[in-house]
């Protein structure tokens, strides 16, 4: 669904895993833009290099070390940007992933994925609605959330990784629906298998169905259709969206579909980690 273009210049907002990947790559796109960003990450190292590259694209940015999954980080984030005047953007995008069986997973893990990836942003969103809504007045606030294709598509050996991503698209879809009018525009974005550091240790490849997209072809479709206004944005590539129509029409050929491939799928992805 799109509605009106959607002014993406001198941006004024918190962009959470900013030190590498997508969100490194979206810190990049918006101070090209000329905006200001509240640069988020549990590595001090890695958010200096994109400060800095952001710099050397027209942008300025601030940094917060901080751990999304520690008690009292939603609260440090809100402190950090109480004193801006226009706070219009909000990146949800921090997130992690540990593959394999649930009755093989840990407990830790399957509490670090659901509390970075889906209780984060739903603290952190709470936490800037009223500055979105004041600095939204005039040509609109963004929240964006970094989902997953696999929101869509419940892929097997990735079944809290799909709850949580499946969690944050439920999320903004409703919190789209009662913003309505408020100047608040809420996006989800379902990449695909992407080319980052977070698809080092997952061997799945193109012929299990899991070809990685190149990032810059990723942001560039991704920043072309925000702009657009869209609220849905997906990134996969073809093949995955057939199977995305298909599991909608017809859920238990994607079944058989993967069925064959179940073996092979699990040894790919068995040391898949990024927590
Ligand atoms: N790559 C893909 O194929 C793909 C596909 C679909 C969706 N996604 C989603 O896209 C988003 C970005 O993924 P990516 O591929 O860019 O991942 P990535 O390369 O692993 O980057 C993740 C970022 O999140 C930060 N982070 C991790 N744990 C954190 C924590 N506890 N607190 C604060 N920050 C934390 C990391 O920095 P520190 O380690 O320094 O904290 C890093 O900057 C994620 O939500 C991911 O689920 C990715």
């Amino acid at each position: 669904m799109t509605l009106d273009n959607l002014d993406l210049i001198h941006r004024r907002g918190i962009i959470t895993g900013a030190g590498q990947g997508i969100g490194r790559a979206l810190a990049l796109e918006f101070g090209r833009r000329g905006g200001h960003l509240l640069l988020v990450g549990r590595t001090l190292a890695t958010l200096t290099e994109t400060a800095t590259l952001v710099a050397a694209v027209g942008g300025t940015s601030e940094i917060l070390v901080a751990d999304l999954t520690a008690d009292g980080a939603v609260a440090r984030v809100a402190d950090t940007v109480a004193s801006w005047e226009v706070l219009d953007l909000l990146v949800n995008n921090a997130g992690n992933v540990r593959a394999g069986r649930l009755e093989l997973s840990t407990d830790a893990d399957i509490q670090s994925m659901m509390t970075l990836n889906l209780i984060a942003p739903i603290l952190l969103t709470k936490a800037m609605i009223p500055a979105l809504r004041k600095s939204g007045q005039h040509r609109g606030s963004i929240i964006l959330g970094i989902s997953s294709g696999i929101a869509l598509v419940g892929m097997p050996f990735y079944a809290v990784y799909a709850a949580t991503k499946a969690g944050l698209s439920r999320f903004d879809e409703s919190l789209r629906r009662e913003l309505i009018g408020t100047g608040i525009h809420v996006a989800t974005v379902y990449p695909g298998a992407t080319d980052t550091a977070m698809m080092t240790s997952q061997n799945a490849g193109a012929d299990l169905g899991w070809g990685r997209r190149p990032l810059d072809d990723v942001i560039t479709d991704l920043m072309t259709a925000l702009e657009a206004g869209e609220h849905e944005i997906n990134t996969a590539p073809e093949g995955r969206r057939a199977m995305q129509r298909l599991n909608v029409t017809d859920p238990l050929a994607v079944d058989a579909a993967i069925a064959p491939t179940l073996e092979a799928l699990e040894r790919a992805v068995r040391d898949h980690r990024s927590i």
